[in-house]
């Protein structure tokens, strides 16, 4: 399903060793593991699926032969996670509740999952020797500061439960980092899209909300004035960015980086892009009340990110927002949107 043929871009590192992705039945973590089964790895998915779905994974099973496993539970069992890491070079922890809105009704339960999941992680992966953990962290972390690009010294403030527990997690990879013989990295997502994320919840991504208006023929819409902006990246570029880490021979040492595009596009923009890839440009958006807390404008540097890990985003936003729109015409085509 990939743009990227990802032999190309990692050659034979990933052959034979073994990994495990959290949260693989999502939208990220099953690219992720796709790309590592391309590689030639063993992939063990451990997902509870709460938001996942097993067909984001056995889309491509075939093709793994026996090197994919799968594990129905969740990351606050830690005996499983004991038994799921003995001998695991790699974990891509990707495992997460994903919701800013929801966040904010259950923060209980979000650092249950997000942060306390994360510890469980993080020291199961320590006790069984692990090489190095990646993990899933937010752009979120910037919070409302207006300043752009966001580059990674300026200072976390969290806004929500969610983004509170991605900081708490950052600082646990570094601590780990430190004190453990493990290393770790966090990966600040920016904004992800593609082929697989969830255009069903209530709380869906700006781009599956859209498709899923599109697809039923509805007008997409759009919180506020619709000049917001953000750094939408494609889906290859993380996965392509977690594959550079995990083969780095740099020590990360729970460095934070930027993973984007180094663009931004205003939500209009999108709208527009999306409406006349689906031919339907009569189906202008409508625009409501701002939301409270959304940030106006959003972009990473990435100079950090290609100074430690050699990381270049490869796919740009039209490229991956064409084959995105197919996917979702093709899955949602005739499905009503709320
Ligand atoms: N999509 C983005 O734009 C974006 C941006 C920043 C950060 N992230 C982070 O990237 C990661 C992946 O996001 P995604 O967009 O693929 O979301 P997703 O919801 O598609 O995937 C998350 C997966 O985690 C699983 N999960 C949730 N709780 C679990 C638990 N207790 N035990 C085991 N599995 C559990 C879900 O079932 C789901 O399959 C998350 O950590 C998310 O916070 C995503």
């Amino acid at each position: 399903m990939a743009l990227l043929n990802w032999v190309e871009k990692h050659g034979d590192f990933f052959q034979g060793k073994k990994a495990v992705v959290t949260g693989g039945a999502g939208f990220i973590g099953s690219h992720i593991a796709e790309a590592l089964i391309d590689l030639g790895a063993t992939v063990v998915i451990i997902d509870d699926l709460s938001g996942g779905e097993t067909i984001n994974f056995e889309c491509f099973k075939d093709k793994a032969d026996d090197r994919l496993t799968f594990i129905q539970d969740t990351i606050l069992n830690t005996d499983m996670l004991k038994d799921a890491f003995t001998g695991v070079d790699y974990v891509f922890h990707q495992a997460a509740l994903g919701s800013v809105p929801r966040s904010v009704e259950q923060p209980v339960l979000y650092n249950q999952v997000n942060t306390t999941g994360t510890q469980n992680v993080l020291a199961a992966a320590t006790e069984a020797g692990v090489t190095r953990v990646m993990f899933a962290a937010s752009s979120s972390a910037y919070g409302d500061s207006e300043t752009l690009p966001k580059i990674e010294n300026m200072p976390v403030n969290a806004m929500s439960p969610y983004a509170a527990n991605k900081i708490a997690c950052e600082a646990l990879m570094s601590a780990y980092a430190k004190c453990y013989d493990i290393d770790t990295a966090s990966l600040r997502y920016f904004n992800i899209f593609g082929p697989r994320q969830n255009a069903n919840s209530a709380y869906a991504a700006v781009i599956a909300a859209f498709a899923k208006a599109l697809s039923a023929d509805k007008h997409p819409q759009i919180f506020g004035d619709g000049e917001q902006s953000r750094d939408f990246t494609f889906i290859d570029n993380v996965v392509h960015a977690n594959l550079l880490a995990a083969r780095s021979d740099k020590k990360l040492n729970g460095n934070v980086i930027n993973i984007a595009c180094g663009d931004r596009i205003t939500v209009n923009q999108l709208a527009a892009k999306m409406a006349e890839i689906y031919g339907k440009n009569q189906l202008t958006p409508e625009h409501l009340e701002e939301r409270a807390g959304d940030v106006k404008h959003s972009l990473a540097d990435l100079t950090k990110t290609k100074d430690l890990i050699d990381y270049e985003p490869q796919i740009t936003f039209d490229d991956g927002l064409v084959p995105t729109v197919n996917w979702y015409r093709s899955e949602l085509e005739g499905t009503p949107a709320n």
